[in-house]
């Protein structure tokens, strides 16, 4: 396979740009085709058959974009419809958040229980404590939905007074129970580190599932010895189902450094 082809990543919305950050920062050598579904986000509360629908439609879209790989950037997706993707993309490898979350989650957990947090319906899909327990089935997992966390992000209120006392509203049942770490089941979350650092105290490891895909991606590249070798100015396209006013903006957030220009989809 030619490595010269681009990665597909794919989202609900603008938050997969979490995970692009972090395979940026990995892997600077390799291209990137970002897609985000802005015109029918949030996901997290919607059911799995059309989670199921929505997901197979973006595969779809970005098979036919030649890449290489496929990452399911959206918690939510990977925990209902990870099958879906699996299925269609064929010899396509296939990564996802929850995977590469589970991993680390029990390498951090150190004999002690793992917290996890995500949407609804994530949380719901036990697909975190099914992934964990296929890893480890002694391990403890304990979850809890934070459907406000979404919107508090994109709102941008990351270190604001409502957000601190959401998440220790959120968090009371899980850190009752002496969690070694809390897996940030959401690709919003990782822009609470810093609030929630302070929230679950420094007891508690937190596993940013962003940063745990990227590694994946990278070892799982050179494994299949399709890893870009390619030095010089790196292509990013992001692809959206609908430009909103403050995707720019609330995206470049995510990103951490401008995004240049977004194109609308043509189904
Ligand atoms: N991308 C979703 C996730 O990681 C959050 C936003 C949504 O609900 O669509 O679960």
């Amino acid at each position: 396979m030619d490595s010269s082809r681009p990665i597909g990543v794919f989202d609900s919305g603008i938050g997969g740009l979490t995970v692009v950050r972090a395979l940026m920062e990995r892997l600077p050598l390799e291209r990137i085709v970002y897609f985000g579904d802005t015109a029918r986000v949030p996901y997290g509360v919607k059911s799995v058959a059309t989670i199921e629908h929505f997901t197979a439609q973006i595969t779809e879209f970005l098979l036919q974009q030649d890449v290489k790989m496929l990452i399911v950037a959206c918690n939510t997706m990977a925990a209902v419809a990870a099958d879906v993707v699996r299925r269609l993309a064929r010899d396509i490898p296939v990564l996802d958040v929850i995977e590469a979350g589970a991993h680390a989650a029990v390498a951090e957990s150190k004999g002690r229980g793992i917290g996890v947090i995500g949407t609804p319906t994530t949380v719901n899909s036990n697909a975190y404590a099914r992934r964990i327990h296929a890893l480890d089935p002694g391990v403890r997992v304990y979850s809890q939905a934070c459907p406000l966390f979404v919107p508090l992000v994109e709102e941008g209120w990351l270190d604001h007074p409502v957000t601190r006392l959401t998440a220790q509203e959120y968090l009371k049942p899980v850190l009752a129970e002496e969690v070694g770490c809390l897996v940030l089941g959401c690709t919003h979350y990782p822009l609470l580190k810093p609030l929630l650092r302070d929230v679950v105290g420094p007891g508690v490891r937190l596993v940013d599932s962003a940063i745990t895909t990227a590694e994946l991606a990278a070892a799982k590249l050179q494994e299949l010895g399709i890893a870009s070798t390619q030095a010089g100015p790196t292509a990013y396209r992001f692809v959206v189902t609908d430009v909103p006013l403050r995707f720019q903006t609330i995206g470049e957030r995510f990103l951490g450094r401008s995004l240049g220009v977004v194109e609308k989809v043509e189904w």
